[in-house]
C-alpha cells in the first residue's frame, strides 16, 4: 500500500493536464452533437464490470481511427519536419527513430473495460487519449528536452497533458518524457483537434521499456526481477551519461559533425 501511495505522489509530481479549449470536440467534457449519439448509442450498450465478449463493431473502429490516423501522421511529418530543419541548421541529429501506431481494436476494448467503461466507440473516443501514439526516440536526454523546446512553439498544436518521468522516473525505473498533443483535423463540419500521445525517448531508456515490457508484463512478476530493472535503468542512465561525455570531448576537437 505504501509503495503505491509513493508513486501517486511521484506521478502527481510528474505529470500536468492542462485544461482542453471548449472548442474541444473529442475530450472529455464531450461537445453537445456527441452527447446526443452518444445517449442513443448507450441504450444498446450495458455497462461492462468485467473481461467481455462485447465488440467495437469493425466498421464502427474504421470509422473511429480514421481521424486519428490523419492526425498521427500529420504530427509525424511534423516531428520529421523539424528534425531536418535541426539537423540542417545545426548540423545535430537529435531523434534516432519515430514509430507510429494506431492502438488495436482488441486494445482499446481491453483498456475501456479495465477502466469500467462500456465498450463502444463513443466511450474510447470520450475518455482515451492514446488511439493515436508516436514514440520519438531520440539519442540523449539533452536532445529530448531541444525537441520539445521546438514541439511546445508550434502555435497550431495544443497540449492537452505532460508527463515528465525523466526527472520523475516511475517506481519501476521507467522513464520517458510523454505529452498528449491535440492535432487540428480538418473535415467538411469544420476543425476538430485530435488528442495524439507522444512518447520522447532516448534509446537505452528505449532498451529498457522494451525489455521491461517483454520480460515483466505478464502474471506477477518476482521481486527480483522487479528489483533488477530497477537497476538497469539506473545502469543505463549512467552509461548514457558517459557516452554522452565522449561525443562531449569529440565534438572539442570537431565541434560540427559532417552531414549524415
Ligand atoms: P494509461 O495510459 O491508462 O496506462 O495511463 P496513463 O495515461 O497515466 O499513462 P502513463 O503516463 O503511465 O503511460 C502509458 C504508456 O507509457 C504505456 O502505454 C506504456 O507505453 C508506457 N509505460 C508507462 N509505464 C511503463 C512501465 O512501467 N513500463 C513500460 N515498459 N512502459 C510503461
Ligand atoms: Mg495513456
Amino acid at each position: 500500500m505504501i509503495a503505491k501511495k509513493s508513486e501517486l505522489v511521484k506521478r502527481k509530481k510528474s505529470t500536468k493536464v492542462y485544461d482542453p479549449p471548449t472548442t474541444l470536440a473529442f475530450i472529455t467534457p464531450p461537445c453537445k452533437t456527441d452527447l446526443v449519439q452518444r445517449d442513443e448509442y448507450v441504450q444498446f450498450v450495458e455497462p461492462h464490470r468485467e473481461e467481455s465478449a462485447e465488440r467495437i463493431p469493425q466498421e464502427e473502429y474504421d470509422q473511429l481511427v480514421e481521424p486519428y490516423r490523419e492526425a498521427m501522421t500529420r504530427l509525424e511529418v511534423r516531428m520529421n519536419g523539424l528534425n531536418e530543419d535541426y539537423r540542417k541548421k545545426y548540423r545535430d541529429y537529435p531523434i534516432h527513430n519515430i514509430q507510429a501506431r494506431i492502438k488495436s481494436r482488441k486494445s482499446i476494448e481491453k483498456k475501456l473495460v479495465s477502466k469500467n467503461l462500456p465498450i463502444s466507440a463513443f466511450t474510447a473516443k470520450d475518455n482515451l487519449t492514446d488511439i493515436a501514439g508516436i514514440r520519438v526516440i531520440c539519442y540523449f536526454v539533452e536532445d529530448i528536452f531541444s525537441i520539445l523546446t521546438l514541439v511546445k512553439n508550434q502555435t497550431d498544436l495544443l497540449i492537452l497533458k505532460e508527463s515528465d518521468y525523466i526527472h520523475y522516473p516511475k517506481e519501476s525505473g521507467y522513464k520517458s518524457y510523454h505529452m498528449v498533443l491535440g492535432i487540428p483535423v480538418y473535415r467538411i463540419e469544420g476543425m476538430q483537434y485530435y488528442p495524439v500521445e507522444i512518447q520522447f525517448r532516448t534509446l537505452a531508456m528505449d532498451l529498457w521499456a522494451s525489455m521491461e515490457h517483454r520480460i515483466c508484463y505478464k502474471g506477477e512478476t518476482p521481486d527480483e526481477i522487479t528489483d533488477a530493472f530497477t537497476n538497469y535503468s539506473l545502469e543505463l542512465s549512467e552509461m548514457e551519461r558517459r557516452m554522452k561525455h565522449l561525443l562531449d570531448e569529440i565534438r572539442k576537437n570537431n565541434p560540427q559533425e559532417p552531414m549524415q
